[in-house]
């Protein structure tokens, strides 16, 4: 078994049921030990996530994924401080899953349970250490939050202050990728598939127009449905049009959304006149969002943050240290909290 000082080490199991992964993850402090993700293959046949099934999948999971990071940690239940989860925003059956089990492992351990916004819990996925000497981002710094349901610029001042400045005004950027993906034939979830094929493909092969937002605002609904119109004309006139340029159509769309994401953050960084700047969510394991950002972070002198690979997506390690931080500043939750299918900082 792991050794902890009772008295000075607080132990927080963090569980994340928002969408479509099922996770369990310990942190000691503010140091990952463990962290468990079940992802739910099953969706792929419906080219999106089906909320029905995604709820049944949480519930066949959810206890052997938490005892498998308990596991991994070294760890019993009875050394845990308190157990965070994510109350929202996700799927609403998704998130009872999680939230109730959260709760009947706090009410029966008798300790704190910490509800945690998943939004939040990206940016401070950041702050997961795996070696003492790991550098984190100095407050103020600016942060784009981009996943499958939101695309987000952040000022973050503090651990627990965060001001939106700029989000989507339609669609997120994981679904213009998934969108766009699925039009080229691609299975869900596309970005990932746009990132690899991409690899290979011309960036000006092909040009489609950016929708302009106000402000710091994003906007990609407008740049799915001309993609959906040039590649609905081109196939009239060639059925073959998308395998012939398969790679060069995933390297020009994905430019397209990267150039839309990037532009918008130097803007604000700039404005805003931040030193160190971040990316974090699903897209951000996207390999040409990650090279532009620092690419533009020498250009401007910014000290840049890429989250790994494993904190990218949906994960309980960013609900944990979320929940740590949370503990520390007393901001505990009850046993009558409800998830939220819809949640603000
Ligand atoms: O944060 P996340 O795991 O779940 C949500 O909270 O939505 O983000 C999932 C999104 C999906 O839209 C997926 O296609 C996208 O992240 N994604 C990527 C890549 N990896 C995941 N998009 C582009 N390139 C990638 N490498
Ligand atoms: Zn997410």
């Amino acid at each position: 078994m792991a050794i902890i000082n009772k008295y000075t080490d607080i132990v927080i199991l963090g569980i994340e049921s928002s969408c479509d992964e099922t996770s369990a993850a310990i942190v000691i402090n503010d140091h990952i030990r463990s962290n468990r993700i079940a992802n739910q293959t099953i969706h792929q046949t419906f080219g999106g996530v089906v909320p029905e099934l995604a709820s049944r999948a949480h519930q066949a999971n959810v206890i052997p994924v938490i005892d498998t990071a308990l596991k991994d940690a070294k760890l019993d239940k009875s050394q845990l401080t308190a157990i965070a989860y994510t109350q929202g925003p996700g799927l609403m059956g998704a998130l009872m899953v999680g939230s109730a089990v959260a709760k009947s492992m706090a009410m029966s351990l008798g300790i704190p349970l910490i509800p945690v916004n998943h939004m939040q819990a990206h940016i401070l996925a950041h702050f997961i250490k795996k070696t003492p000497d790991q550098a984190v981002p100095s407050f103020p710094f600016l942060c784009l939050t981009v996943s499958g349901g939101h695309t987000q610029l952040v000022l973050v001042k503090d651990h627990l202050e965060m001001e939106i400045i700029g989000q989507t005004i339609d669609d997120a950027a994981g679904e213009a990728f998934d969108k766009c993906a699925k039009i080229l034939g691609l299975p869900y979830p596309g970005g990932p598939l746009i990132d690899k094929l991409a690899v290979n493909g011309n960036i000006n092969a092909f040009s489609f127009a950016e929708p302009k937002a106000n402000g710091f605002d994003f906007s990609f609904s407008g740049l799915k449905t001309s993609f959906l119109y040039f590649i609905q004309k081109k196939v009239k006139e060639n059925p073959n049009f998308i395998e012939e340029n398969k790679a060069d159509l995933c390297a020009s769309i994905q430019h397209t959304i990267v150039k839309i994401l990037l532009d918008q953050f130097e803007k604000a960084a700039k404005k805003l006149n931040v030193k160190d700047v971040c990316i974090a969510g699903g897209v951000s394991a996207n390999s040409y969002l990650r090279n532009g950002l620092k690419a533009r972070a020498e250009k401007n002198n910014w000290n840049c943050f890429i989250p790994e690979f494993e904190f990218c997506t949906d994960n309980a390690a960013m609900i944990a240290i979320t929940g740590y931080f949370k503990y520390l500043k007393n901001q505990t939750g009850s046993l009558t909290d409800v998830p939220m299918a819809r949640m603000e900082f």
